[in-house]
Order: C-alpha cells, then structure tokens, then sequence
C-alpha cells in the first residue's frame, strides 16, 4: 500500500509530468492554440464556451455555411416558442469574446476543405447538425404536396433554401407522419389562429398563406402505440388547450393504459397520464373549449404508411393507406411494430413526413457511417483520425433537446482541452484564422462576421417592428449579403 503510494507520487506522477512537457515542446502546444468549429447551431456554440471558458490564450473560429449564425434555434425552433430562443444571448455572448470569431457564409467542405483546416487548426470540431431528413421509402412519397417537416418548418421559419417551397393549404384534411416533437410542432403551427401567430417572428409569406389555409383537420399518425410516443408532456398540453382546436385521443386506444402507468419513469408516467386522462375523461374545462373548437387534431397509433394515393393524375394527393400494426417484445418502451395484413385509409391533401433527420457527409477525408447518417466516433474522436471531433447532432444523432446537446457540446470541449493539455495534438505552424481567411480570401468568398450578423439582425428587428413583430427574417441569402456592415471578420 505505502510502496504503491510512493511509486504514484515519486515516480509515475513526475514521469508523466516529463512527458507531458517534452509532447509540448516537440508538438508546439505551448503555443496558442488555435480552433475550428464547423456550424454554429447549439453544439457549436456550447463547445466554443467550453473551449474559451477553459484555457486562458486558446482562439476558436466558427465556421457557418449560412450568413446568419444559431442553426436550428434559428431555423427548427417554433416561432411561437420564442422563450426558448433566448438561448442565442449565451450564444451572443460567446461570439463577442475576443478570443472567438464567426465567420459566416462559408460552406466548410466547399468553400475550405476540412484538410485545409486540419493544416491551419490545432483541433476542428465537427458541429454540422443533421441537414437532412429520413425517407419512408414508400410509393407517392414524392407526389406534389408530399413534404418533409423538415422543409416546411424551413418554410415558416424564412430559411432561405426552403422559402421558395411549394405548400398547398387548400384541402381540409393533413396527414402528419411521426410522433415526434417535429411533428407536434408542425402540427401546432397549422392549426393555431392566425392572429397568434402574428405576433411571432413566423415569415410574413408563410403567415399569408396560413392566414387563408383551409386545412380544419391534421391526423398524427405513430407506428406504435400510446406508450412509446416520442414528443413530450409539454408539448401535448399545449395542443389540448390550443385555442379553437379540438383534441381527438380515442377512448379505446388508451383505455388500458391505467395498468401500467404506476410501472412507468416520471417523465413517461406523467406524459402517459395525460393521455389517458384526455382519451377517457377530459376536464370539463377542456371538453367546453373543444365544443366551439372550429378545427381538430386527432392522434393516430399503430398504423405505417405504406402508399400514398395520387389523385388528379398523380398532380396531387388523395391519401394515405396505412397497414395496422401489432406491437411485440417485452419492453414497454421499446416494443417493435409488425404489420398485420389489416389497412386503413386516411383522406387528405397534405402529407408531412415527420420520422427524424440524417447528417450527410462533409467531406471525402472524413469517415461517415451513412447507414446511421452519422460521424463514426468515440465519445467525439472521429474514428480513425487525430485532432479531429464531433459534437452534437453530427455525433450523436438527431435526438435531444437544446438542453442534451449543450451537455454534449460542454462534454466535447473538455475533451479537446484535455488532449491539447496532454500533448496530444500538433500546434506546430498552425495559425488558425489567419491562415484559412487567405485560402478564403484567393477563392474571392465573402466572409460575414458577427458584427456583420449584428446588422443583419438590426434590420431584421427593425423590419417586424413595423409589423407588430419581434423580427421579420430576410428569407434570402443575397438580402443578407447586401445588409451586411462590412467584409471583415470580428
Ligand atoms: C424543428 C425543430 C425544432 C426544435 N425545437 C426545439 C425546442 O423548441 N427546444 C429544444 O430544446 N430543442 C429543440 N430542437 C432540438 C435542437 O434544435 C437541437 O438539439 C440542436 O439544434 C442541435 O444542435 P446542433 O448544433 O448539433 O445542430 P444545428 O442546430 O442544426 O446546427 C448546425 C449548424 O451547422 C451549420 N452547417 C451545416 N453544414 C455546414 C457546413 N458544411 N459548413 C458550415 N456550417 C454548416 C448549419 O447551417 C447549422 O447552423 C428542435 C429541433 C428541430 C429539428
Ligand atoms: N419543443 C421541443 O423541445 C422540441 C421541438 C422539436 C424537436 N425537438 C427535439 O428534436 C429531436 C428530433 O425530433 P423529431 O420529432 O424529428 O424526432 P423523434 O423524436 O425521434 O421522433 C420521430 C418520430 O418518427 C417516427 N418514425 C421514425 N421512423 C419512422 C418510419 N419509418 N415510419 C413511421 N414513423 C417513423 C418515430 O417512431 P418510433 O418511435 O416508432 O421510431 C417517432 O414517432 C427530438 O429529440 C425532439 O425532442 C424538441
């Protein structure tokens, strides 16, 4: 015991010492180092915090292919939800520290290869969300009017590459694939009173057309039952007591659900309770809205889609034909749903497909596991490579709050402060932005830095302002351009 104690303190903790210093004299990590983060969503700006929090001289860039910096709390967050937006005043907070710069509008893959930041960085943490959505697979998935959640919450938030998106509100029944939050989301925005919704940052196109929408009725629909739903309790109170909006939970899908619910965790029991209580018995306040309600939402279980009917000669949407499913397994939670030989149909004019997103890749030198459509890693060191990491939905998958991924994003800096602490990584010739705004500055790319987004936001501000809005959001990448301050970076 006391031979093991004085072997740690005399002769491994020295060694280790020893080590530590001749790494960093031979790697140059006594200089500052410097750090790429690539997209400037949640992970990319809690990564940054940790990073800067962490070490008294290292340097982070953040590298955004958009002009505008936030990712998905910009672009995914609903419009009505503007609590959860103040996030961006930790985010904004980051970006002015001296030792951080945004540099916006550059398509990191494209416009700068990951291999040119690999020469000019110490570390480059990957932080590219996931920009894509899963398919069905399934016949008329591409049918007009077939969408994906993911593009039309693109649409009424004002991202620019889906603003042009062709949604028709004419017909009064949607159908929303998915029991996601995505979808509940999505769900809410069709069905609350415009008047409400005028008072968000909602883009002023997407807001004319909802104000003449006439869709009175969105079917949920999940592949599985009550008990494995993906959205969240909050959420689901908020549509029952939505305004002029009438629940529909079926009496006999949740019945049952009493038996168990004493079995389940807190936060699936009390979701589970919700249901229960608004299919079987519904307060008296509730039940009173809902009678004069003008449109409904109805949750759907245990059905998959398996064709989506054309109509009008394959120029529109008739329908929905689902098969039945049983559930099977031992697990609540992760029960699997297998097709009986049952179908049912579901009339409607809309579909959304809300079943998840992928990351693509961004690189030909980084490795990318497209069956998972995520970045292959451990705990964030991409498999197979030094110096280069994942934080986020990039890594982890399209799952969890901003909340999970701001764990993670801590998680992730720690991590790289820990390897450049221990030596592991090369400092040597590395000179961080300098270096990469020349590569940029040859390629003639317009590089937007946060001052620049400073005034992209001032105009935008401005502009709701003059119609009773927090921000009217510039939905074109050129406005952007064009309301920018100056070229240089911050
Ligand atoms: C529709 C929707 C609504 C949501 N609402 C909520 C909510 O209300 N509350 C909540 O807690 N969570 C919400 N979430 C979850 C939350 O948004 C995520 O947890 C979080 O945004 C993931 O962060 P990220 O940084 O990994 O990805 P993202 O936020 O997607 O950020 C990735 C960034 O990388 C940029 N990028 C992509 N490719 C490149 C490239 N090649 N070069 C440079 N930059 C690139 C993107 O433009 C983007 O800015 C929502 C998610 C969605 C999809
Ligand atoms: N307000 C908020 O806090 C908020 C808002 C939006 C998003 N988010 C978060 O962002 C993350 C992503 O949300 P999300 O809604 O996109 O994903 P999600 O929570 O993973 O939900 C995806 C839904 O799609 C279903 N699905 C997947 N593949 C399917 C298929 N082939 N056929 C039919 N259904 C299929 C899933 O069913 P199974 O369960 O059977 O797989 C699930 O119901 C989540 O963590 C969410 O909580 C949060």
């Amino acid at each position: 015991m006391v031979w093991c104690a004085f072997k740690q303190r005399f002769l491994w903790r020295p060694l280790r010492r020893i080590i530590i210093s001749a790494r960093r004299h031979y790697c140059g990590t006594d200089k500052t180092p410097h750090v790429a983060i690539v997209g400037s969503g949640p992970a990319g700006f809690y990564t940054a915090q940790q990073l800067l929090k962490g070490h008294p001289s290292l340097r982070v860039d953040i590298y955004e292919k958009l002009p505008v910096p936030f990712g998905l709390v910009r672009y995914g967050v609903a419009p009505d939800h503007p609590e959860v937006k103040i996030v961006t005043n930790t985010f904004t907070e980051t970006a002015r520290n001296k030792r951080c710069s945004f540099i916006g509008n550059i398509t990191v893959g494209k416009d700068i290869t990951i291999g040119e930041l690999q020469r000019a960085y110490t570390a480059v943490v990957l932080a590219y969300g996931a920009d894509e959505d899963r398919k069905l697979g399934i016949p008329g998935e591409d049918l007009p009017n077939v969408l994906s959640a993911r593009q039309f919450v693109g649409w009424y938030n004002g991202l620019p590459q889906d603003r042009d998106l062709s949604v028709d509100l004419s017909r009064e029944n949607a159908v929303i694939i998915g029991h996601g939050n995505v979808a509940i989301d999505v769900c809410r925005i069709l069905m609350t009173p415009i008047d409400t919704l005028r008072k968000t940052d909602i883009s002023q196109y997407s807001l004319d057309q909802l104000a003449a929408s006439n869709v009175k009725k969105v079917y949920m629909v999940g592949r599985r039952g009550p008990l494995q739903i993906a959205l969240t309790i909050k959420e689901l109170r908020e549509m029952i007591r939505l305004p002029e909006c009438r629940t529909i939970i079926h009496k006999e899908d949740v019945l049952d659900l009493d038996k168990v619910i004493s079995d389940l965790p807190r936060p699936r029991r009390r979701l589970t309770e919700l249901l229960h209580k608004t299919g079987v018995s519904p307060s008296e306040k509730d039940s009173k809205h809902w009678a004069t309600a003008s449109r409904e939402w109805e949750l759907r279980f245990c059905l998959s889609p398996v064709e989506i009917r054309a109509g009008n000669a394959g120029k529109s949407v008739e329908g929905v034909r689902f098969c039945v499913n049983r559930l099977e397994g031992e697990d609540i939670v992760n029960k699997k749903a297998v097709p009986t030989d049952k179908t049912v149909d579901i009339e409607c004019g809309l579909v959304l497909r809300s079943i998840g997103f992928r990351s693509i890749p961004i690189d030909s030198s980084v490795p990318f596991d497209s069956q998972r459509g995520i970045i292959p890693n451990q705990n964030g060191r991409i498999l197979g490579t030094t110096g280069l990491y994942c934080s986020g939905w990039v890594g982890l998958g399209p799952v969890g709050v901003i909340l999970t991924t701001m764990t993670d994003g801590f998680e992730k800096g720690k991590l790289v402060l820990k390897d450049i602490e221990e030596g592991r990584l090369d400092n040597s010739g590395k000179n961080g932005r300098d270096q990469a705004l020349d590569i940029l500055k040859q390629r003639g790319v317009q590089v937007v830095s946060f001052s620049d987004w400073e005034c992209i936001d001032e105009a935008e501000c401005k502009n709701g302002q003059q119609h009773g809005k927090p921000r009217e959001k510039m939905a074109d990448t050129a406005d952007m351009l064009k309301a920018v301050c100056s070229s240089t970076t911050s």
